[in-house]
């Protein structure tokens, strides 16, 4: 999702009208009131269009949609990209923009998302998801994993226990073990320890709009760790 809307400044065109006088201080043609508010109107219209096309998946707060910043799904998917290697696949559990942002800048990973806001279809490699139903996943991708990548909508001790049990569901066996990824907040740290061994890295993931509670990333491999800058201290 691109931040550049973010850093556009509003159009008004009263400023540059209002300064159209000439060396010899004639007055270039001015526009009417009415004509300038219309016409600003149209302008800011238009800004608006122009930022949803670059962003075209509002946040439903609803939903517990939070999106990532640019930054933080660039590093996630250069991440999960590099830990699945160039066989493995990847899934992307209720993050849809880091799903977004892995199809963009690496259109050769094999990722797909499992989430329950029925807009992400239009992305492709898509299941409809409810993390209420943990074992109800396609049968073609239990066990079809090498990264399982989850974000979930709650911070609840029953949001989290189901995700990671369809984390579990959708690991593939191996002897390495699958990489495995969290996002939630640092309150959940003693279970997500308990019930998958994953501990908080150092890298710390930005949302676009400001989260009210620290927020960590936690993994379940020291090669991970070690790319995202380190164990988190007391994990
Ligand atoms: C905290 S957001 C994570 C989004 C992530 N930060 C990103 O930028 O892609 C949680 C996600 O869970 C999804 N969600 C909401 N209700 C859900 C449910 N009942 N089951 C599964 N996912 C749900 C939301 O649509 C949202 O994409």
């Amino acid at each position: 999702m691109s931040t550049s809307s973010s850093s556009t400044q509003p159009i008004n065109i009263r400023r540059s009208i209002d300064e159209g006088h000439g060396a010899d201080g004639s007055e270039t043609p001015a526009l009417s009131r009415d004509t300038l508010a219309a016409l600003n109107e149209f302008l800011s219209e238009a800004q608006a269009a122009a930022s949803e096309q670059s962003n075209p998946f509002s946040e439903n707060w609803g939903l517990s949609q939070f999106w990532y910043t640019e930054e933080t799904a660039a590093v996630l998917a250069k991440e999960v990209e590099e830990a699945a290697g160039p066989s493995g696949r990847i899934a992307c559990i209720a993050c849809p923009s880091l799903f977004r942002q892995l199809r963009a800048a690496h259109p050769d990973a094999s990722a797909h998302l499992l989430e329950f806001d029925p807009r992400f279809e239009a992305l492709g490699n898509f299941a409809l998801y409810d993390y209420r139903e943990p074992r109800a996943v396609p049968e073609d991708l239990k066990g079809a994993f090498r990264v399982v990548v989850a974000d979930p909508p709650y911070l609840s001790e029953e949001c989290l226990r189901k995700t990671l049990e369809t984390v579990k569901v959708l690991a593939e066996p191996s002897d390495e073990g699958p990489g495995l990824y969290l996002l939630t907040g640092a309150t959940m740290q003693k279970l997500a320890k308990q019930l998958l061994n994953l501990r908080p890295t150092k890298f710390r993931p930005q949302h676009k709009t400001k989260l009210g509670n620290e927020f960590y990333l936690y993994a379940s491999a020291d090669a991970a760790a070690q790319r995202l800058g380190g164990w988190d201290g007391g994990g």
